[in-house]
């Protein structure tokens, strides 16, 4: 047992779960980390100088009851970041698929939560980061499933950080817009018509969600591009948002972030 803080993280094999797992590190936390991957998940807490593995499917109930066990004992911080998209329209899609998806973005990210949430509120502190992304603020993809698994992240933080904020416990979502991960290859999508500009950097999207983490935000938009963005299709008249949600689809290539 040390004094320092306990951070568990999601998907922290690779892309912003890594990113998240370096930072909070160098932060002085202690390292709970969770992928499929348990070679990868070895590395990466060798490269730490020391974390602990906890190799898990969280797209299984098998998977989220032994993570959902290891938070029995108390974290500072749990960053449920595991997620993933299809790269197929609805109408062609399987029910397989649909429902692989909404267990590991949706259905993962609600047990953990439950997990960790009765015990911080307890304690009277405890920070929670669901990885969210800005897809979830409108239909901007016509098709992809992908993006309403992320407006259920970003609405259900928000409601829970609400309810529990008066305990002394945040709950944000963290809302990334493109970022140059492994997450569009898994996919399968073809992202080499992203204009460069559009691409966000892992490291700076983790430490932007933490500053506002700590500013008590209850979503965060990492970077000035998207929080324009997000302004835009918040406030623009609807007919507009659609009609852009049509014509930007093909030109900035299969937009699953
Ligand atoms: N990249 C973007 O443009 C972007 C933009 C907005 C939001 N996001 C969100 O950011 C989060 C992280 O994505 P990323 O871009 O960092 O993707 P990534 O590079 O593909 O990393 C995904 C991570 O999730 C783990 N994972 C995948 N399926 C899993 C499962 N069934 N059980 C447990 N762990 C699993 C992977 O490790 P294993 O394979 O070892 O399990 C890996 O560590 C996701 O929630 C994504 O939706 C990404």
């Amino acid at each position: 047992m040390t004094d320092r803080p306990v951070a568990l993280v999601t998907g922290a094999t690779a892309g912003i779960g890594a990113a998240f797992a370096r930072e909070l590190s160098a932060q002085g936390y202690d390292l709970v980390l969770v992928a499929r991957d348990q070679a990868r998940l070895e590395a990466l807490a060798a490269e730490l100088g020391g974390a602990e593995v906890l190799p898990a499917d969280l797209s299984t109930p098998e998977g989220c009851d032994l993570v959902a066990a290891r938070l029995a004992a108390p974290v500072d911080l749990l960053v449920n970041n595991a997620g993933m998209s299809l790269n197929t329209p609805f109408p062609r899609s399987s029910v397989e698929r649909e429902e692989l998806l909404l267990r590991l973005n949706v259905n993962a990210v609600m047990r953990l939560t439950l997990a960790a949430l009765p015990g911080m509120s307890a304690r009277g502190r405890g920070d929670i980061i669901n990885v969210s992304s800005v897809t979830g603020f409108a239909a901007m993809m016509p098709g992809s499933t992908y993006p309403a698994t992320k407006a259920w992240v970003t609405n259900f933080s928000e409601s829970t950080g609400l309810l529990v904020r008066s305990t002394g416990v945040r709950v944000m979502a963290l809302c990334p817009g493109f970022t140059r991960t492994e997450f569009h290859e898994r996919a399968g999508i073809d992202a080499s018509k992203t204009p460069s500009w559009l691409w966000l950097d892992a490291g700076r999207v983790v430490r932007d969600g933490l500053r506002d983490l700590k500013k008590g935000k209850l979503v965060s938009v990492p970077d000035w591009k998207y929080k324009m963005v997000v302004f835009g299709v918040r406030h623009a008249p609807q007919g507009l948002v659609r009609r852009v949600a049509r014509t930007t689809r093909g030109r900035i290539g299969r937009g699953d972030h």
